[in-house]
């Protein structure tokens, strides 16, 4: 979490840093600050809250320079507060530092920085870095700040994207990376560092991708990038960003997160793009062709991620397992590491994760490379943590999503297994004219989602009518059922409403208990072989009073008695009912928390990408 970016070259650093963090804001809101080295000092400034309040306090003083720091910071150790803020400097002052990621060994460190006297400022785990940075460069008068930096960084332990800058070498900025992203811009006589892509985007479209171990040191000319092990200096490619300004502002749209319930108008097609072959009923998935077999044969499918990326997961594993008969586990990143799974050179691991950068799923990752599976990933952001670590994988192609509530990402997702789905299962049984069927409908998907997207009066309705509720519940069956959870988290991370997604008939099994004429129940009813088992399950939470709110492609005189409101998507395949549905309770979370007033973009203690355990 957190955001860090840096600025060295010839133009005021202080307006290029500010406009970076608000690009990085999606990552953590909690304060924020900047450090710029200003002729013979470093001056800094940092508050709690969101950037705005920085950019006040910016707005009444002089703060001026050419190389500075920024921070944005989603809170880990310590309060969000004032003194908790980054950056961090030495007691002198003289050397300042950002930091995203968590420094597992900061006890001990700090132990023996402060028997050497150092006074503590804040309750960060961070602090101990600049000190002990400056405790090591003070004390060997004949190494570089670079050095010094990398001795540091080879004591620590964690996880850390670092930009510091030192007084005494006023024409130097240094970085590194170790399991936190950093992005190196590259512009004519001048450098530009961030979390990721977006602040550098206005200015240079090269970047260099940092690797985890490796440390840049930069001037406004040069950038020298060596690892923390070795001073060798490495030759990386300079790599083009894939990214245009409009897609990363919001444009007339209030908020992000209906400009990304919008996108997918156009953002699901671009993750089937040259990737559906109608002709043979089947999908072309490049970055996974070589592992086809692999996948055939498997003995097992792990797939693993958090939030959002886990329930496409879990439509992914209903779509695998019909199409392509391989067993598939899913399983939350964060137990999966942790616990004996049964892994063999047989077993392959799909990791799935928008933003590429979670932390839980890259040590899965990780784990389940080591014990020999090999490892695929799905990945939004190109070149992201994910992406590189894994064997193998498919880009979703769903353009950047900057609201916290992942809307677009999770289409593209389930795009995604929709597509490997089909194409193994082609491999083996599934019959071309089913795979033709499946396409066409997936074909429709950007007209279907532009239908739904006329109907937001009717969602508003519902909104209206349910908005102070304190309970949601959420059902479906089959591959709707993690239609019904995802629903269910879109409402709760963005309108704190609390809300509960089940399987619809294990209602009678305790939930039911719940219902009563204050309990909306949003019910996914496509017209598939569970619709009469759906209708019998409406009938028992309609006899207990509840607020029917029904979702279906098809249009049914009981079903229409039987709801409360009834939201149509176009009719379409059983499997791409999943997507379509998805945008109605995307657009639905959205319209009660606006009602509600609510962030919507930046919902209260979460962050968009989670780079902590
Ligand atoms: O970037 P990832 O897909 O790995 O992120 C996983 C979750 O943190 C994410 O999906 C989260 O649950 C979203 N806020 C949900 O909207």
């Amino acid at each position: 979490m957190c955001g860090i970016t840096g600025y060295i070259g010839n133009r005021n650093a202080t307006p290029i840093l500010l406009k970076g963090l608000k690009r990085l804001e999606y990552r953590g809101y909690d304060s924020s600050g900047i450090a710029i080295l200003d002729t013979d000092r470093i001056k800094y400034l940092k508050k709690a809250g969101k950037i705005k309040e920085l950019q006040a306090l910016i707005s009444k003083t002089s703060i001026y320079g050419s190389i500075g720091i920024a921070h944005t910071r989603w809170a880990t150790h310590g309060s969000p507060n004032d003194s908790n803020s980054h950056p961090h400097l030495n007691e002198s002052g003289t050397i300042a530092l950002v930091h995203n990621g968590i420094i597992e060994n900061y006890e001990a460190i700090k132990e023996t920085l402060i028997r050497k006297g150092v006074i503590f400022q804040s309750e960060t785990d961070t602090e101990v870095l600049v000190h002990l940075i400056s405790a090591i460069y003070y004390e060997d008068k004949k190494l570089s700040f670079e050095d010094a930096v990398r001795a540091a960084l080879q004591e620590v332990v964690g996880a850390y994207g670092i930009v510091a800058l030192c007084k005494d070498e006023p024409e130097n900025l240094v970085a590194a990376r170790m399991g936190s992203p950093l992005v190196l811009g590259v512009g004519e006589n001048e450098y530009f560092l961030a979390s990721d892509a977006s602040p550098i985007v206005g200015y240079t479209r090269n970047v260099i991708y940092l690797d985890d171990g490796e440390i840049v040191s930069l001037t406004k000319n040069t950038h020298n990038i060596s690892t923390l092990k070795s001073k060798e200096i490495l030759t990386k490619t300079l790599t083009e960003i894939d990214l245009t300004i409009d897609e990363i502002e919001k444009g007339e749209f209030p908020h992000f997160m209906l400009k990304e319930i919008h996108d997918q108008t156009h953002s699901i097609t671009n993750t089937m793009r040259g990737r559906l072959n109608f002709q043979d009923g089947t999908t072309n998935l490049g970055g996974i062709s070589e592992f086809i077999p692999s996948l055939i044969n498997a003995s097992r499918i792990y797939i693993t991620a958090c939030g959002t990326s886990w329930h496409a997961g879990l439509i992914g594993k209903h779509l695998i397992e019909t199409y392509a008969q391989v067993p598939v586990h899913v399983e939350y990143a964060s137990e999966f590491r942790y616990r004996k799974a049964i892994i063999d050179s047989d077993t392959i691991l799909i990791a799935i994760s928008q933003s590429g950068e979670t932390a839980d799923t890259l040590a899965a990752i990780k784990k389940a490379k080591e014990l020999g599976a090999l490892t695929l990933g799905i990945c939004n952001v190109v070149g992201s943590s994910i992406a590189r670590e894994t064997d193998g994988g498919i880009y979703t192609h769903a353009g950047p999503e900057i609201g916290v509530a992942s809307t677009k990402a999770f289409t593209s997702q389930v795009t995604v297994l929709t597509m490997l789905a089909l194409m193994l299962g082609r491999k083996i049984e599934v019959a071309k004219n089913k795979g033709q069927n499946l396409i066409s409908s997936l074909s429709e998907l950007n007209k279907d989602v532009e239908e739904i997207l006329k109907n937001q009066k009717k969602i508003k309705e519902v909104a209206k009518f349910t908005k102070d509720v304190n309970h949601y519940i959420y059902l479906g069956r089959g591959i709707n059922f993690p239609v019904a959870l995802e629903g269910a988290l879109k409402l709760k991370e963005i309108s704190y409403i609390h809300a509960e997604g089940y399987p619809a008939a294990e209602m009678k099994h305790g939930p039911i208990a719940l219902i009563d004429e204050n309990m909306p129940v949003v019910v996914l009813a496509p017209m598939d072989n569970t619709f009469s088992k759906i209708l019998a399950n409406i009938q028992e939470v309609k006899a207990r009073k509840g607020i029917i709110i029904t979702i279906t492609d098809t249009k049914n005189s009981e079903l229409e008695k039987l709801s409360d409101f009834i939201l149509y998507v176009p009719p379409t395949h059983q499997h791409v009912f999943p997507i379509t549905s998805s945008v109605i309770l995307q657009l639905l979370a959205y319209e009660i928390a606006v009602l509600k007033n609510c962030e919507i973009d930046q919902p209260r203690n979460l962050a968009k990408s989670v780079t902590v355990e």
